[in-house]
């Protein structure tokens, strides 16, 4: 686990910092937490799954260097505690990777309930705005800081996820920007990072419970950038970009990691081709 085909980048580009990633123990947080670590950076793993998340930290390192909090980002007590751990351990909070998020398989706008919607809502929305408000608390002195979301393509280009999904993604693309002006007054970048479909687990089980390589082969076929896979690792590598000081002039931006997938609108050639066979 852990290799991809990516290029390995030797420098330390994190030397220094401390950092928090939600949803650190699985997926997109997992390979970013394995990234901030090679990269010298300091993490604590803000997750809910206590098991992988204590089996990552034993297996990259001591509490010297990664330490795993019990965080559900829906609760503000446990996001205080995740923050108050970071500067309790290791002194400081230089960059908080709000990456926890969930989705949902409604498909029609008939059959979208109040339950679901906060289900989803909870964790993608207000588990940003309380990660956002106790990074900010402990950033302010300090002026300085980077605040990172992940948000999704979906948010792009629509119609290839739920409606509950997209807007909750909608809204932390909202949540960057109108932070990035009131928490630049105080020296913090506040970006967000929008995916293309990686086979993550919160991905294949949404597909109906299918194995990595299918849903890979699924996203391959359809994505704009051939001969290329879109790994979590791309995701985490614009992350150490985002924490670094090689983005210190970058605020309010979405970073989007798709190969040119929302620009793309292939629907007229599909059927001009469709025409010529
Ligand atoms: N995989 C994709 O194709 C894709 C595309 C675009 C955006 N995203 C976003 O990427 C982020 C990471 O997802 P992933 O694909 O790596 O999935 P994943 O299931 O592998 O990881 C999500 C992590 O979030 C944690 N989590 C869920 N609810 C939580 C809560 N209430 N508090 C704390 N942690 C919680 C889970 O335990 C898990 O470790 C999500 O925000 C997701 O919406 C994923």
């Amino acid at each position: 686990m852990g290799e991809s085909s990516t290029v390995a980048f030797e420098t330390r580009r994190l030397e220094g910092k401390v950092a928090i990633i939600t949803g650190g123990a699985s997926g997109i947080g997992e390979s970013t937490t394995r990234l901030f670590v090679k990269n010298g950076a300091k993490v604590v793993v803000a997750d809910i799954q206590d098991e992988l998340g204590c089996a990552l930290c034993e297996e990259l390192g001591s509490k010297e260097a990664i330490y795993f909090v019990h965080c559900d980002v829906r609760k503000e007590s446990d996001v205080q505690k995740a923050v108050d751990t970071a500067i309790a351990k290791y002194g400081k909070l230089d960059v908080l990777f709000s990456n926890a998020g969930v989705t949902d398989t409604v498909p029609s706008i008939l059959d979208v309930s109040y339950d679901e919607y906060k289900r989803i809502f909870d964790v993608n929305v207000y588990g940003g705005f309380n990660c956002a408000k106790h990074a900010a608390r402990v950033m302010i002195p300090a002026k300085k800081g980077s605040i990172i979301f992940t948000t999704s393509i979906i948010a792009e280009i629509y119609g290839d996820a739920s409606h509950i999904y997209t807007t909750s993604k909608k809204a932390l693309i909202g949540l960057t920007q109108n932070l990035c002006v009131e928490l630049g007054q105080h020296g913090i970048r506040v970006n967000c990072i929008s995916p293309y479909g990686i086979a993550t687990p919160t991905l294949t089980t949404a597909f109906g419970n299918v194995t990595k390589e299918k849903a890979e082969g699924w996203f391959c076929e359809a994505g704009n950038l051939k001969y290329a896979v879109s790994e979590a690792e791309d995701i985490a590598q614009s992350a150490v970009f985002l924490a670094s000081d090689e983005s210190k002039y970058v605020s309010g931006l979405n970073l989007v990691v798709d190969g040119g997938y929302s620009k793309t609108n292939v629907a007229l050639r599909e059927v001009l081709k469709k025409q010529s066979a």
